[in-house]
């Protein structure tokens, strides 16, 4: 297939998007509404992050979970203004406010809830009868979408609608440990057959088999095409749609990426008590040299964190990124962003993606 066009189009159960290419969720504030509708309105699937929606609303600090909700409302109702497309939302399971925010999408009736950081065991028993919402669990391992699809279709016969893998190369916070990272053992290119593999004994009510979409490091339309080819039915991805107009971060934030050296980019330890890719600065230089961050924990968003081994507030400073005060926070990146050269708009960016699949494929024939 020379195009990305002629691909099959992506179906997650009833949702079909034109273009198998879904936009990671990212938090805090990197993909609201603005971000999902424009990937949406290319074709793709344009996906909320939920972690702090709420920071904007006025009692954001002393009403923590309902500012969420709202916010969170807000966001999906806005994305519907902009774009007929294809939303959804990405709940991570570590947050205090996952059940509320998982509730809000289903009876909102976003197209899909994408959730990872943990295992979602219990996340099917939020659908209502009549749910339209899909849902797909984000994994690092054949293993984790095994337990999760055969627990899914034990306890609500409902097996997952798709399956995210992401791989070490991914943004913000990792499912490996550490040490394993740069382990050959878990590259990409391995997790896609072995997670496709692992939930091959589990098909959906049509008899269809689960979409298994791969994460993680894809960057350039030559890359989609690998993974399409190696059986991935779509590919996530995040970094590259962090240097476009419609990315919800402040311009700062974008700029670090453009900045940013392959040196910069590091693995730090975060509260969230799983590893992440973030693009070394001040603040996280002042956080390694040990020197503490003075806090006090005003929202309680994660159930993972342990305050008193924390040397900083994750919330405290992905707020502060968000908003561009880079100097009291750090951007989280996936392991290709510093190839961003400029910042474009979403619509660019899907051209050059479809060019480079079709350049890959011209060259794969010649
Ligand atoms: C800035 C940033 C924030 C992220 N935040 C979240 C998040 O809130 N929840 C989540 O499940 N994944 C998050 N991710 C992971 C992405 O959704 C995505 O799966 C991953 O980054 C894909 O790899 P790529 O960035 O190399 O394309 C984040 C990634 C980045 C770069």
């Amino acid at each position: 297939m020379s195009s990305i066009l002629e691909h099959p189009p992506l179906e997650i159960g009833d949702i079909t998007a034109k273009l198998p290419i879904i936009q990671g969720g990212m938090g805090v504030g990197i993909s609201l509404h603005r971000l999902a509708a424009a990937v949406a309105n290319e074709g793709g699937i344009g996906i909320i992050a939920t972690p702090n929606i709420g920071m904007l609303e006025p009692d954001f600090l002393s009403n923590y979970q309902e500012a969420n909700v709202r916010a969170l409302k807000e966001e999906i109702q806005r994305a519907r203004k902009l774009t007929r497309g294809i939303i959804g939302v990405n709940i991570m399971v570590a947050l205090t406010t996952f059940g509320s925010l998982v509730k809000t999408v289903v009876e909102a009736g976003a197209d899909i809830i994408f959730s990872g950081a943990g295992l979602p065991l219990l996340l099917p028993g939020f659908l209502q009868k009549d749910s339209k919402t899909k849902l797909a669990p984000i994994v690092s391992s054949g293993r984790a979408a095994r337990i999760i699809a055969k627990k899914w279709t034990q306890n609500y016969n409902y097996p997952p609608d798709a399956v995210v893998v992401e791989g070490p190369l991914a943004g913000g916070h990792l499912g490996f440990k550490e040490e394993d990272i740069d382990n050959p053992e878990f590259i990409l290119e391995k997790l896609v057959p072995e997670v496709i593999r692992e939930l091959r004994p589990f098909t959906k009510k049509d008899g269809k088999p689960i979409p298994v979409i791969a994460a993680g490091g894809i960057y350039t339309g030559e890359d989609i095409r690998r993974f399409l080819q190696l059986g991935a039915a779509g590919v996530q991805m995040a970094t590259r749609f962090v240097t476009t107009h419609e990315c919800d971060a402040n311009i700062r934030f974008k700029e670090a990426y453009i900045r940013a050296r392959k040196s910069d980019i590091i693995i730090i330890q975060s509260p969230v008590g799983m590893p992440g890719k973030a693009i070394r600065n001040s603040f996280l230089d002042e956080v390694s040299r040990g020197k503490r961050k003075p806090f006090t924990c005003p929202y309680h968003c994660l159930k993972t964190c342990e305050l008193e081994k924390s040397p900083f507030c994750i919330s405290f400073a992905l707020i502060n990124a968000q908003k561009g005060n880079l100097d009291r926070g750090f951007t989280f990146c996936g392991a290709n962003a510093y190839r961003a050269e400029k910042i474009i708009s979403v619509h660019e960016l899907m051209e050059t993606l479809k060019e480079e699949y079709q350049e890959a494929s011209s060259k794969e024939k010649t």
